[in-house]
């Protein structure tokens, strides 16, 4: 216990005193637990179109400094983990050489600013599925740290969202239809009866016209009287 606080105590400390050592020790226990962190960023998954090129993100930091950082890139295959790349890093701010195993995947990251991202081209709906950014610090007894990213492919950006706006859509157009159909159906029907009105009309004509040869002055009556009222 001892040896671990020569090199911190005189930094934070004047006068050490046991209750303060205490509650420094569980914070310190704390803190070297966390000493490497691996992180893909604050939204920890990607929805991406098949064919697109993409970025997996993951950046580490650690309050104690690396040296020959280990690192890699595990793909889930259905529970097996597959290594996607790996390299050490070793030290801070070094481009590491990295060995890639698998197709279209480049190591866009360069370790600037402790960046580990790599890129993904071409996707296919094969990559979609869970990425693990590994990270192992000798520095902190090669304690493993990992951070996990999700790869969602789909053929198409926001089907959800597609899908309802073509049902609001539809809906909406549908009842729009459905009233112009109702309306032209009317106007159609209005149409018609007018039309057969007409032709009742025309079918009075045509028989006061057989009645007027029958009858002369009384059929020519009946005919002139209707329209003055309708009009
Ligand atoms: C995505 O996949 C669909 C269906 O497999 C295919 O028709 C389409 O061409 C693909 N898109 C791209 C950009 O590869
Ligand atoms: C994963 O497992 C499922 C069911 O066991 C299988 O249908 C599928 O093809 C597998 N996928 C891969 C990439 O092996
Ligand atoms: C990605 O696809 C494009 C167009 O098909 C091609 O030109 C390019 O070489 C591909 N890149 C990789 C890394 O496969
Ligand atoms: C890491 O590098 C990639 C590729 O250059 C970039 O897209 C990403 O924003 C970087 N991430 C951070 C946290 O700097
Ligand atoms: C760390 O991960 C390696 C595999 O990469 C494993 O062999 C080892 O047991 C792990 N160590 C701990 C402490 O979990």
């Amino acid at each position: 216990m001892e040896v671990q606080w020569i090199g911190v105590q005189p930094l934070r400390l004047g006068t050490p005193n046991v209750a303060f050592n205490l509650i420094f020790s569980l914070l310190f226990g704390v803190w070297s637990a966390q000493a490497l962190e691996m992180s893909v960023g604050k939204i920890p998954f990607l929805e991406a179109v098949n064919g697109s090129t993409v970025v997996l993100p993951c950046t580490y930091a650690s309050c104690i400094g690396i040296k020959n950082l280990y690192f890699n890139w595990q793909f889930n295959d259905n529970g097996t983990m597959i290594k996607v790349c790996e390299s050490v890093i070793a030290s801070e701010g070094v481009k590491p050489d990295v060995s890639i195993y698998r197709e279209r995947v480049d190591f866009v990251g360069k370790n600037h600013e402790n960046n580990i991202s790599i890129m993904l081209w071409n996707i296919t709906f094969e990559d979609g599925g869970q990425y693990t950014c590994f990270g192992r610090n000798p520095k902190e007894k090669d304690k493993n740290h990992s951070a996990i990213f999700h790869l969602i492919v789909v053929d198409e950006l926001r089907v959800v969202d597609n899908t309802l706006t073509i049902m609001i859509a539809s809906a909406v157009g549908g009842a729009i239809a459905l009233l112009m159909g109702f309306m032209l159906l009317k106007n159609l029907t209005l149409f018609i009866l007018a039309k057969l009105e007409e032709k009742n009309k025309e079918c009075l004509v045509t028989s006061s016209g057989i009645d007027n040869t029958e009858n002369g002055l009384s059929g020519s009556k009946a005919d002139s009287k209707p329209t003055p009222k309708k009009k």
